[in-house]
């Protein structure tokens, strides 16, 4: 078999979540982006996804093909649905492949229900990934193509590596693949009670410790993280953080002992859609040199959350309301916060506690807090807009875009030094300023002492115009786009298949 051209790539981009089809956090802006920017480089992207909702509502649905899955003792009929996404400017088309089986994926939430994790996840991306192997087979053994790499992403596409590197003798034709697991977020690893082990249809002698077994659990990511040809995640200071039993989740150890270590690639951003020159969300454009449109987007995101329209700094909060992003700091600090002149705008999703918190401070604070609970993808860019800060103080980060987005839009952000944050916001001191490359606030301990201090000073540095804007647009100037990256990644790609 040749390659398909000289030196492109054919990457099968496996995932549980993608932009434009399905998103509930970072994961889907960056296989979207990084699936269309190494489009542009010049590989080949095939994307599988499940075929959730959102995909089974299109009108132009195509199928692609249709198999029995051997999966959890039976065998299940699915069927694999395409669409071609035209790139501008690339050769190829990034082809969207989605594995559809309604009654597990035809379903109102991704992976939960009104905040409860779906019962059956286990079966659910069992069947996913084991489909994801069928579709390699089909591309390998019928259609004669070439996949060079399968890029898997978090613990919902794992069992991918497990089903192609332990079952080899199943998959000979598979063996040339190279596979690489990204870890986005290594406090998701998908466990699930040992007695569910049988549903994976894996041979039992994998659920031992050195494979999928974990404390007595089955554990999906670790079976990935074993079976994977190399592993990932999205910054360099999370890739070290997750060695140390601070950050490790308990699977340091098995991350330790991988051969080649653990890369860290920073995420980039899809320039593109998150544009304040060009963005379709906003009441008014703007960009580094001409901040005017900042400013109605600041009045216009006071009027829709319901704020006095008034000239004091505008503080932001985007994200999962979880215990990783410590915002319970941020509750902690809100009387003295509230006493300030400032105002804070909330938009977020999840942990109920977090919610109900929130809304009572909103109750006792009308005029201070704008919040919104839910996802509204617009509104996220109305609030990186129209805010003057955006506040993070995750526990762990292991890369963050909402910080990435501030900066692009002069939102500064004022975040804890870990993972992702520490890589991509420069801190304010007194060199950085000179150099005038500082371009936000750090504080480290996860406390909300550490946290009001790193907002009052992020505060008095507001009243210093010069300084503040000489802040903003050196966020605005960062890079951030997704070439660099993409290009690590192609970097990676070519290192696995160089083992071969
Ligand atoms: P994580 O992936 O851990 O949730 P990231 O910072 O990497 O954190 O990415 C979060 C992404 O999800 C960003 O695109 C952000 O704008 C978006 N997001 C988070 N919460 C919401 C929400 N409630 N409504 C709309 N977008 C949201
Ligand atoms: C995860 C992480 C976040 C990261 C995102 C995309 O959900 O929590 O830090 O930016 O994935 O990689």
């Amino acid at each position: 078999m040749v390659s398909n051209t000289f030196d492109s790539l054919h990457i099968v981009m496996v995932s549980s979540e993608a932009v434009p089809y399905a998103k509930t956090g970072g994961l889907a802006d960056v296989v979207g982006a990084l699936s269309t920017t190494l489009t542009k480089l010049g590989h080949q992207v095939t994307l599988l996804l499940p075929g959730y909702r959102t995909w089974l509502a299109r009108k132009d649905r195509r199928e692609a093909m249709q198999f029995s899955v051997p999966v959890g003792g039976k065998t299940t009929d699915v069927t694999i649905e395409e669409e071609y996404v035209t790139v501008p400017g690339a050769l190829h088309q990034v082809r969207a492949l989605f594995v559809c089986y309604d009654s597990y994926f035809d379903r109102p939430g991704l992976y939960q229900q009104d905040h409860h994790d779906y019962p059956d996840n286990l079966d659910r991306f069992a069947l996913f990934c084991r489909a994801v192997i069928q579709v390699l087979h089909v591309f390998v053994d019928v259609q004669r193509k070439t996949i060079d790499i399968l890029h898997l992403h978090d613990w919902q596409t794992a069992l991918c590596a497990v089903y192609l590197k332990a079952l080899a003798h199943e998959h000979n034709s598979l063996q040339p693949i190279r596979t690489l697991l990204t870890v986005h977020n290594l406090g998701y690893q998908g466990i699930f009670p040992g007695q569910e082990f049988m549903k994976t249809d894996l041979p039992s002698s994998l659920f031992s410790p050195s494979s999928l077994e974990f404390y007595g659990a089955v554990n999906c990511l670790k079976g990935g993280i074993i079976f994977s040809d190399a592993v990932s995640t999205v910054s360099p200071t999370y890739a070290r953080e997750i060695l140390t039993t601070e950050y490790g989740c308990g699977l340091e150890g098995v991350l330790a002992n991988r051969i080649g270590g653990v890369s860290g690639v920073t995420n980039g951003i899809d320039e593109v859609a998150w544009d304040p020159a060009h963005d379709a969300y906003l009441s008014a454009p703007y960009r580094a040199d001409d901040l005017s449109g900042k400013y109605v987007c600041k009045r216009a995101l006071q009027q829709e959350l319901g704020l006095p329209i008034l000239d004091v700094p505008l503080l932001a909060v985007i994200g999962r309301l979880t215990f990783q992003k410590g915002f319970d700091l941020l509750i902690e600090i809100l009387p003295e916060l509230m006493a300030l002149d400032l105002q804070l705008v909330i938009l977020g999703t999840g942990d109920s506690h977090l919610e109900q918190q929130f809304i009572a401070a909103k109750e006792k604070h009308p005029r201070g807090i704008g919040l919104y609970l839910g996802f509204d993808e617009g509104l996220a860019h109305r609030i990186e807009a129209g805010s003057d800060m955006l506040i993070m103080p995750s526990r762990y980060e292991p890369c963050g875009l909402t910080q990435l987005y501030g900066l692009r839009y002069g939102t500064v952000p004022i975040v804890r030094r870990t993972g992702g944050l520490a890589d991509t916001v420069v801190p304010f001191r007194p060199s950085t300023v000179k150099s005038r490359c500082a371009t936000g606030f750090h504080f480290i301990e996860p406390s909300p002492d550490a946290l009001l201090s790193a907002i009052l000073l992020a505060l008095h540095v507001y009243e210093e115009q010069e300084v503040w804007r000489s802040l903003v647009t050196s966020g605005m100037n960062a890079d951030l786009s997704w070439t660099q990256s993409a290009e690590a990644y192609v970097e990676l790609y070519r290192r696995l298949q160089g083992r071969r």
